[in-house]
């Protein structure tokens, strides 16, 4: 079975992929794909010891990390890897069991043709700053965003599959699919435009990226991915309901559904593992828009949340 999830960004987020409803099923035949910001090959000097624990964690797991990058890698030390070729695909193997799927690269697992195609602008450190001298080759690095090479790479991979696979893994989104999400926040560039060219000119089942730090289903074609851990091929919304890790997060505007009415809100509390008198789901508290009514606060559990919506 392969598995989808989100940035981890190090040890930061990685409490994801520890013991959890899901986690606990996977078995040696497993593969769990991170949609970039691996984040675990990060000191700019050497491996240090936090990093080696980790890795060494990720491979003592019974399932194969496969990981994208994203914009938060030390790229020189990340691209110093030992190449290996990988289900008819190249990867820097990191440890047996951790590998990074190269960019442009296509593999064949579990019978699924999926292209890899990792890198991504940052928008908190680097030029979008303005402190590129401080932080480069420290806690920044050029290389985050693919080259001209690369692009080329994928292209001419593509190609030779006929422009069809099943699944694509990026960590951030095509141009038009950024500016809708982001509302222009993000501004577009070469790898985005690269990206649009791919989402135009190349058939596939699903798109999987993370960057953005929320999971949504952008359109029945593609899903942003963050905390959740969902199975290939499926979506946020079919996925199923995990103790502990939360559908939505904190700040996020929902639409939620009590007694057959639909209602907006924003939500202001998560309960991850539920209320102390029920724990049969997440539960959150949300602040509904509709200010009239009697009780603006509410504890509803996920089920009752239809959606993640873009607005604000
Ligand atoms: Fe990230």
């Amino acid at each position: 079975m392969i598995y989808v999830t989100g940035d981890i960004h190090g040890s930061i987020d990685i409490r994801k992929l520890m013991e959890n409803d899901i986690t606990k099923q996977m078995t040696k035949d497993d593969y769990v794909i991170i949609c970039g910001d691996f984040g675990l090959i990060w000191n700019y000097k050497r491996e240090d010891r936090k990093e080696r624990k980790w890795l060494k964690w990720l491979n003592e797991q019974p399932w194969t990390t496969l990981f994208a990058d994203g914009n938060h890698e030390c790229f020189p030390r990340l691209n110093s890897f030992p190449v290996k070729e990988w289900h008819g695909g190249l990867v820097h193997e990191i440890r047996p069991k951790v590998l990074h799927m190269m960019r442009g690269e296509i593999f064949d697992i579990e019978g699924n043709k999926i292209l890899f195609m990792g890198g991504a602008a940052s928008h908190d450190r680097g030029p979008a700053v303005g402190d590129t001298k401080a932080v480069i080759g420290k806690f920044w690095w050029p290389e985050e965003v693919p080259n001209e090479d690369e692009m080329r790479h994928a292209f001419q991979n593509l190609a030779k599959h006929d422009n069809k696979v099943d699944y694509i893994i990026t960590h951030c989104l095509p141009s038009n699919l950024q500016f809708f999400v982001k509302k222009g926040q993000y501004h577009a560039d070469s790898i985005t435009h690269c990206l649009e060219a791919i989402y135009q000119g190349v058939e596939f089942k699903h798109w999987y990226c993370g960057h953005y730090h929320y999971n949504i289903d952008v359109n029945d074609r593609v899903t942003i991915i963050f905390s959740r851990i969902i199975k290939l091929g499926k979506t946020i919304a079919d996925s199923e309901t995990m103790m502990g890790v939360p559908k939505y997060m904190k700040h996020d505007t929902v639409l939620i559904k009590i007694d057959e009415e639909i209602l907006m809100g924003k939500i202001t509390q998560v309960m991850p593992w539920g209320t102390m008198f029920k724990h049969d789901e997440p539960y959150y508290d949300i602040d509904l828009f509709d200010k009239s009514r009697e009780k603006p606060l509410v504890t509803i559990k996920e089920t009752q949340i239809l959606e993640k919506s873009l607005a604000e």
